[in-house]
């Protein structure tokens, strides 16, 4: 199975590599030293990337494997090579191929020609493995989803149309703010609402935050679209996470920040951020996700 988006899993599924990540985190975890013993994890980047390969290059030396970097200089997949033959190949090596690339069309193309689980770690439209680290969070901050009501403030980009498919299956009560223009895709909104639920739009971010626990934001300017970065930074306006629109709430970012634009630097630096243990998580949840992937047929 390959994980392209949050719902490629069931919401069984889902809990379950939720609750195998927490296993594994512990306090008192289980030993998961050698889960993944002589098994290697491919790992495509074509856009830089801090926590996501850091996350899991030490999460598979942890389970006892080993990662592979692929940067954009190293493998000839988008410059010599068609996708279909870069999954054959590597397919025939490793045993999981993770990739970061900007059109979501090469991860399903990756997945269609893989014998192996590809692990969409990021496109221009999603970013599963960060929805995973994100409900973690939130679950250990709440005890559950039951009791949090998260707010969106900023772009409807890649990490926030994760994020409303993986709320829609836990139950999670969600608003997503964001500029005109800017919203999530109509076809994520309709997936969510078979899920179990689309969250609340709106254009206002002070009426989103009203009833909520949470805000979660992301940076106003996605990798790749830097030419935009003038016209998107004006067009949102009023979306920044400042500390009065904060206020006493918990405050979430997938990072990097991009201080003074979506967020202040007072903000992510206050009490109310736990922006550290949600990094922290993708560790976790990448174990959890691949010990899972690991056992199924
Ligand atoms: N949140 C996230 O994916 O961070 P990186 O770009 O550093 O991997
Ligand atoms: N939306 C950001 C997320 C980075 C992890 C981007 O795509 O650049």
């Amino acid at each position: 199975m390959h994980l392209l988006d949050v719902d490629d899993l069931t919401t069984d599924e889902l809990t379950a590599v939720l609750d195998r990540a927490a296993d594994i985190k512990g306090p008192d975890g289980e030993d998961a030293s050698d889960l993944l013993d002589q098994q290697t994890l491919g790992m495509i980047f074509e856009k830089p990337s801090t926590r996501t390969r850091v996350s899991f290059e030490t999460g598979m030396t942890q389970l006892g494997g080993h990662a592979i970097f692929l940067g954009p200089d190293d493998i000839h997949l988008g410059h010599g090579e068609p996708v279909k033959d870069t999954a054959r190949a590597l397919a025939r090596y490793v045993d999981f191929v993770m990739a970061r690339v900007y059109d979501h069309e090469d991860v399903e193309g990756l997945a269609e020609y893989s014998d192996v689980p590809v692990i969409n770690a990021l496109t221009d439209d999603a970013h599963p493995c960060q929805t995973l680290a994100d409900l973690l969070t939130i679950r250990e901050q709440f005890g559950g989803f039951e009791d949090a009501e998260v707010a969106w403030v900023g772009d409807g980009n890649n990490v926030c149309q994760s994020f409303v498919l993986g709320a829609a299956m836990v139950g999670l009560d969600l608003t997503v703010a964001t500029p005109a223009g800017y919203e999530v895709d109509e076809d994520v909104l309709a997936r969510a609402a078979d899920l179990g639920g689309a969250p609340e739009t709106t254009h206002d971010p002070e009426a989103a935050v009203a009833d909520a626990d949470v805000v979660y934001t992301d940076v106003f300017v996605s990798m790749g679209q830097e030419d935009e970065r003038e016209e998107k930074l004006a067009e949102f306006e009023g979306f920044q996470v400042t500390p009065e629109l904060l206020g006493d709430r918990i405050l979430m970012h997938c990072l990097p920040a991009h201080r003074g634009e979506e967020v202040t630097d007072d903000a992510i630096e206050s009490e109310n951020s736990v922006v550290w243990d949600q990094a922290e998580n993708r560790l976790h949840a990448q174990k959890g996700l691949l010990a899972w992937l690991s056992e199924q047929g």
